[in-house]
């Protein structure tokens, strides 16, 4: 399955992605990096592994004129499923019932707990033991379509939000490429 990869970022989920993606049994390649930001670490990361990539900054332009920009390179790579890896856009309606149940996400936290942003601040401060990430299909609710599988992972005495987030971190590099290929093949 030809997988595009939306980023905004670092994109170590991305990367995650296409490590994954070189082992002979893989059952998804990684065919474009896509990103809002052109300055995105990930992006360089990508054009120097030889992977397509395409940058468009949404600044000044409409959204849907934006959107169908992305669309379109995503189709001209032959892209048949879209992963979300800190892509920190919300998408229209529009674009996410042209690639229905096509697109997953990875978010920081165990959902439905935590949509949005500042998960691990927010698990701490609630007193949580175990925080974790969670793949899941996007719908147009914000972090809210079905799950396909989590990660956990513990809170510890002392944790602030950086050293909650790099622990998670480490188990979303290992759940996305896993769930990914459960979803590519399903
Ligand atoms: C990850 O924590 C991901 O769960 C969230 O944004 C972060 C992106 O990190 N959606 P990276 O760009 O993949 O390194």
């Amino acid at each position: 399955t030809r997988v595009g990869v939306l980023i905004s970022g670092r994109g170590s989920n991305m990367m995650a992605l296409v490590a994954a993606s070189r082992a002979p049994d893989c059952p998804y390649e990684i065919v474009v990096v896509a990103s809002d930001k052109p300055s995105a670490a990930g992006l360089a990361w990508a054009l120097s592994e030889g992977i397509p990539t395409f940058a468009l900054s949404p600044k000044g332009i409409d959204k849907p004129i934006y959107e169908a920009a992305m669309d379109a390179a995503l189709r001209e790579a032959g892209a048949e499923v879209i992963a979300l890896a800190g892509y920190m856009r919300l998408l229209t309606d529009w674009f996410v019932s042209a690639w229905r149940d096509r697109i997953v996400n990875i978010h920081p936290s165990l959902l439905p707990q935590y949509k949005g942003l500042d998960t691990h601040a927010r698990a701490i401060d609630a007193g949580d033991a175990v925080a974790g990430c969670s793949v899941h299909v996007v719908t147009e609710e914000l972090d809210g379509g079905a799950v396909l599988g989590q990660a956990e992972v513990p809170i510890l005495e002392g944790d602030d939000a950086d050293a909650l987030a790099e622990r998670v971190l480490a188990a979303e590099h290992s759940l996305y490429p896993r769930i990914l290929a459960e979803f590519v093949t399903r």
